[in-house]
């Protein structure tokens, strides 16, 4: 039941609907103070349409309502108050989580509707580096966010399996690699020789021009070029395939940059079909000064391809593949401008889903206050923080809960998914410092908080042991639970919010907030006690229980019964 709704209602009608229900809800406020009621509608939009002060506006729409669901409706100023009728809203709302269980705030807004969402792609031959996690987690959770909405998401991980840098790779290797060391070890080594590469190139610009020719070698199909290349990609693959399944995320197609490289002349054909290619200084662009953009480069003087003609190709390929309502792109913002010029170019070519292309973009990760970087050797591998995270949770149970069985498991459900909550408790936007230390502490904005909250919640109902708390009233008094009633009722809103805005920030506040309630509430209620609210509490526990696991879930984070 969305009471705003129901207050926006009551109000249309009190006012026989001189303005709409839905102009109503759009001015309804939540009071700061419960004394001013739990929903408020300040009556000043009414008075020029009644040609009335809006004090008195508000004096009679409080007399005429007259609903069972509130408990008291009051007019102080231009204000009308609203006061929920508590037991009759708690009965309500656990009944219906209690019944709906984990799809409690499921809706069908998308009707089916595919969107494809282009995430992670990290660079072949490059360690997965934090910068990657953000693009992985964010899009993984907005995928889980989307299908609880009615959609149907296909996750595409767009490899970076291709450009010039690979013809600086396979230079660089040829010149000091060792194929042993690249067996061993084979992206500590590929990056080594990446870095020592742009280390040499600074002093001999010969070393550019080898690296061009061996690209070209590569786009003409020479052997020696692709078996490099592909061995380069087999290796890397695997790296961070290891990485996705700490994670927990896959993919539904890793359709890379190179996928595309037999559709790139199509991609130029139709462009200079539609006369949209022109030529500068003997490259090929799309002129977009109509846009206030500049030129999007196409082709270079040697005829190469580039990232964005690769881009041009994965599009059409999406439109014609599955023919998405959306097209998300979750890529950092310093792509923001790239994206832009991407868009513009595809409603040129009048491509169908160009209206539905979203870059969603997302801030700088440092770590400790250090920016990451590839090139200048100043890498934090994704996976060693991941396993140290792990290992500082294992550490923490050991310490807390030395009894506890499945110690190992708990402890990467915890170490994990306080680097995924860490990332995702904030708007995608920020940029954020990663202090693995902070996102692993039991109290405050982290992962283990809420973890640790559920993990209560789980052994309060384990020691009730097996009863039926769904049958029953569940009239449920007193300010706390009130507090987490609301928030209960407010979850299925939070999750439309949540897709609306693709920002998982709002199901990890969320889930701080509810955590937070139900701490405060097991702080002051003897939850067990035998009198006749025992099954209302129980409700009440178990209610949260089901809300925060199924938040978590949301983020892509485990929620152990025990910790
Ligand atoms: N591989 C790119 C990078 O690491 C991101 C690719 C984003 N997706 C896209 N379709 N352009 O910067």
């Amino acid at each position: 039941m969305d009471y705003k709704q129901l207050v926006a209602d009551v109000v249309a009608d009190a006012v026989d609907n001189q303005v709409s229900s839905s102009d109503i809800y759009a001015k309804i406020e939540t009071p700061k103070t419960a004394q001013n009621g739990d929903l408020a509608f300040p009556a000043f939009m009414l008075a020029k349409a009644m040609h009335q002060n809006p004090k008195i506006i508000a004096e009679q729409i409080a007399s005429e309502i007259n609903t069972d669901a509130f408990a008291q409706v009051k007019a102080v100023g231009p204000y009308v108050n609203f006061f929920l009728n508590q037991g009759q809203v708690s009965a309500q709302v656990l009944e219906t989580v209690l019944t709906e269980k984990d799809h409690y705030g499921d809706n069908h807004d998308g009707d089916n509707g595919v969107v494809t969402i282009d995430m992670s792609s990290p660079n072949i031959a490059k360690p997965m580096s934090m910068g990657h996690l953000r693009s992985t987690v964010i899009g993984n959770s907005i995928a889980k966010i989307l299908t609880k909405n009615g959609y149907r998401p296909i996750k595409d991980n767009h490899l970076g399996d291709w450009g010039t840098q690979f013809g600086k790779l396979i230079t660089a290797y040829l010149k000091w690699g060792n194929e042993e060391d690249v067996k061993r070890d084979p992206i500590h080594y590929l990056v080594k020789y990446y870095v020592e590469f742009h280390q040499r190139d600074e002093q001999d610009p010969a070393l550019d021009e080898e690296a061009r020719e061996w690209f070209k070698k590569l786009e003409d199909g020479d052997p020696e070029a692709v078996k490099l290349w592909k061995w380069f990609r087999d290796v890397s693959l695997k790296a961070f395939n290891q990485t996705y399944k700490k994670l927990g995320v896959d993919f539904d197609t890793y359709n890379g940059e190179s996928f595309y490289n037999d559709k790139l002349q199509d991609v130029v054909d139709t462009l200079k079909k539609d006369g949209l290619l022109e030529k500068s200084q003997g490259a090929s662009v799309v002129d977009l000064s109509d846009q206030d953009l500049n030129p999007a480069l196409i082709l270079k003087t040697d005829g190469a391809s580039l990232y964005v003609t690769r881009d041009i190709a994965t599009a059409i390929y999406r439109d014609e593949t599955y023919h998405p309502v959306m097209n998300l792109y979750v890529v950092g913002s310093e792509q923001t401008y790239y994206f832009k010029q991407l868009k513009a170019v595809l409603q040129k070519m009048g491509l169908q889903s160009a209206a539905g292309l979203h870059h969603v973009p997302f801030g700088l990760i440092t770590v400790n206050g250090k920016k990451l970087s590839t090139r200048h050797g100043n890498i934090v591998l994704l996976n060693e923080v991941l396993d140290e995270s792990v290992k500082m949770a294992a550490q923490q149970i050991k310490e807390k809960n030395p009894t506890l069985s499945n110690q190992q498991q708990v402890a990467e459900e915890v170490g994990v998914g306080a680097v995924i909550f860490g990332d995702l408790k904030n708007s995608r936007i920020d940029s954020i410092d990663f202090n693995l230390q902070d996102q692993l502490k039991f109290e405050g904005e982290t992962g283990p908080y809420v973890q640790y909250a559920h993990a209560r919640a789980e052994s309060v109902l384990a020691k009730a042991g097996k009863r039926d708390y769904q049958a029953g009233n569940h009239q449920l008094t007193g300010d706390e639970a009130w507090e987490i009633v609301k928030l209960l009722q407010s979850f299925p809103a939070v999750v439309k919010k949540a897709n609306a805005e693709f920002e998982p920030s709002v199901i990890a506040k969320y889930s701080l907030r509810l955590a937070k309630a139900f701490n405060k509430y097991y702080a002051h209620t003897k939850i067990l006690t035998d009198d006749e609210q025992l099954d209302a509490r129980l409700a009440l526990v178990k209610s949260v229980s089901i809300i925060l696991k199924e938040s978590l879930r949301l983020l892509g984070v485990q929620a152990p019964d025990e910790m």
